[in-house]
C-alpha cells in the first residue's frame, strides 16, 4: 500500500511538473508585451520626454483603477458612484485595454495637419478622427497646461470640481478613448458634466460603462485615494438631478465643474475635441 500511494504521490509530483513545463517551456506566454505608444517626429526631444511622462501617468491612473476593480467590485463606493448597478468587467476591460492593447498604429503627433490648433481658440489637442483615426494631435498649449500626477488633489483641484484634463493622465485617457484601436468606437461621451456623470450612474449605468468621463473620473478618485488614503479629494459631490430643469438653470452662473465640459464638445459627424 506503501509503495501505492508513493506511486501515486510521485506521478501526480510529475504531473505538477509536466504542467509546469508546459507553462513555461512549451507554450507559449498568453501575454504578449504591448509596446509603447507611439510619439512621432513632429514632437521635439522635450515634447516627446512630457508626453511619456503624460502617458506613463495615463498607465498609472488605468492600473490602479482596474486594480481597484478588480480586487473591491460593485463593493466599492467609488464604483458605484460611478458605475451604479454596472457588471464590473467591463469597465476593467477598457482600463485594460488602454494598458495592454495592441496600438501599433496609434498615433501622437505635435504638428498641426489639421489645423485645428491654428485656428481653434483653446484647443488642446483633438482626435483626427476621419483624417486619420488612430491618429491624436497635442497642441502647445497642452504643454502649458497639464500637470503630472505628482500634484494630484493640489492646486485646489478635486474631482468634482476640476476638469478631467487638469492632468496629463486623465487627459490622455480621454484621447485614448477616442482612438478605435483602443475603445473599438465603443466609449464615446454621453453626459457633459460632473452631475451628469453621477445622474447616469443611476438611471442608465450600462452607459456610464462607456461614457469617457465617467471612466476618468472613476480612475481620478481612485487614484486621489491610493495618493491621500482614506481621504481622496472627491471633492463635494452634488446631489445628481435626474431630471435638470430644461431653461430655469440657464441664467445661473456656470459652476466650476461646468468648466470640464466646456472644454469637450461634439460635432455633428462625431468629432470631439478638446
Ligand atoms: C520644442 O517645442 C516647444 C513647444 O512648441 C518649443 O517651445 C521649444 O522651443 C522646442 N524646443 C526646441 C529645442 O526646439
Ligand atoms: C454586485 O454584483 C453582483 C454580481 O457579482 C450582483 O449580484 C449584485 O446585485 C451587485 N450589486 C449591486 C449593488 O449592483
Ligand atoms: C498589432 O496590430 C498590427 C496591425 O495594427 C498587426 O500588424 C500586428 O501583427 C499586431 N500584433 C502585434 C504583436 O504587433
Ligand atoms: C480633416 O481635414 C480637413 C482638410 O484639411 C479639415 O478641414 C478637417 O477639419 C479635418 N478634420 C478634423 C477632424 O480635424
Amino acid at each position: 500500500m506503501k509503495v501505492f500511494a508513493s506511486i501515486v504521490v510521485s506521478s501526480l509530483l510529475g504531473l505538477a511538473k509536466l504542467a509546469n513545463s508546459i507553462s513555461t517551456n512549451v507554450l507559449p506566454s498568453p501575454v504578449w508585451q504591448a509596446g509603447e505608444y507611439t510619439i512621432h517626429e513632429t514632437c521635439n526631444a522635450s515634447q516627446t520626454f512630457q508626453l511619456r511622462r503624460g502617458l506613463y501617468d495615463m498607465m498609472l491612473l488605468a492600473e490602479h483603477a482596474k486594480a481597484h476593480i478588480l480586487e473591491h467590485g460593485n463593493s466599492s463606493e467609488i464604483y458605484v458612484k460611478y458605475f451604479g448597478a454596472a457588471p464590473s468587467n467591463e469597465p476593467a476591460g477598457w482600463y485594460d485595454r488602454v494598458i495592454n492593447a495592441n496600438r501599433s498604429d496609434v498615433l501622437f503627433r505635435c504638428d498641426d495637419p489639421d489645423q485645428n490648433c491654428a485656428t481653434q481658440d483653446g484647443w488642446g489637442g483633438h482626435w483626427r478622427g476621419s483624417n486619420a483615426t488612430q491618429e491624436t494631435v497635442i497642441c502647445p498649449l497642452s504643454f502649458q497646461l497639464r500637470r503630472y500626477l505628482e500634484g494630484i488633489c493640489s492646486f485646489g483641484y478635486t474631482v468634482a470640481g476640476s476638469p478631467t484634463n487638469f492632468y496629463w493622465g486623465s487627459d490622455l485617457l480621454h484621447r485614448v478613448f477616442h482612438v478605435p484601436r483602443i475603445s473599438l468606437g465603443l466609449v464615446e461621451h454621453y453626459t457633459e458634466s460632473y452631475e451628469e456623470v453621477l445622474a447616469l450612474a443611476i438611471e442608465d449605468p450600462s452607459l456610464s460603462i462607456i461614457d469617457s468621463d465617467a471612466l476618468q473620473y472613476f480612475a481620478l478618485e481612485v487614484f486621489s485615494y491610493i495618493v491621500f488614503p482614506g481621504e481622496g479629494c472627491p471633492g463635494e459631490a452634488p446631489v445628481p438631478t435626474p431630471a435638470p430643469a430644461p431653461s430655469s438653470t440657464a441664467s445661473a452662473a456656470p459652476s466650476q465643474t461646468s468648466s470640464a465640459s466646456d472644454s469637450c464638445h461634439t460635432h455633428a459627424d462625431g468629432f470631439v475635441h478638446c
